[in-house]
């Protein structure tokens, strides 16, 4: 009689817990199971925020177009000539090319270009920003005495990889510089 109550008690408690799950035996399971959904989550989303990364290329040394380059010495130019700043400070992804002085966009994205330029004592100098064939900006320096000056242009330009950006002279002029190093020509990708 007591073993057939036993075996009663013991069938009751097998079907009760069969209709259980693990998870309800073992609550710490559920913990563990929460951790792991969270921890998918956040696999995620930084998935999402590195592929963010590599697209922008922001601030990255190795792919984010760079380049000044500087004149150290007197330069004639003809009408239309590109300026040849002949001495190479920083090259990014080698946009600059000094034998031509023409910058090459490495790659597509919002360029900031900026060029300064000394006339020689007391003559004339026009100079042009120019994107492709396309005159942007110009500087202009006509002195009324016989002195120096500076010119700086500053812009913004949309380029498409492979578009050239030149600093051209307007006239036969002399772009003045020496071992001081007063004109100068850089640009850098802000965005892509
Ligand atoms: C540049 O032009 C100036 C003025 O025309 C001239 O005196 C000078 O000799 C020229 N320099 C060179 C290197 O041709």
């Amino acid at each position: 009689m007591q073993s057939q109550c036993l075996l009663l008690c013991f069938l009751a408690l097998v079907i009760c817990q069969g209709t259980e799950t693990v998870l309800d035996l073992f609550p710490e399971y559920k913990i563990v199971q929460r951790k792991i959904d969270a921890l998918e989550n956040d696999n995620k989303a930084l998935k999402v925020e590195i592929a963010q990364i590599k697209d922008c290329q922001c601030s990255n040394r190795k792919t984010t177009p760079v380049f000044s380059s500087v004149l150290t010495h007197p330069l004639n130019v003809t009408s239309n000539a590109a300026i040849k700043f002949n001495r190479v400070i920083v090259n990014i992804k080698d946009g600059y090319d000094p034998t031509s002085g023409i910058f090459t966009a490495p790659s597509k994205g919002v360029y900031h270009i900026s060029s300064t330029v000394m006339n020689s004592n007391g003559k004339k100098l026009a100079v042009s920003l120019y994107l492709n064939d396309v005159k942007i900006t110009s500087i202009y320096l006509n002195p009324a005495s016989k002195t120096f000056e500076m010119g700086t242009t500053n812009m913004m330009l949309d380029l498409k990889e492979g578009d050239k950006v030149t600093m051209r002279s307007r006239g036969s002029y002399t772009v003045h510089s020496n071992q001081n190093v007063y004109s100068s020509f850089s640009g850098y990708l802000i965005m892509n």
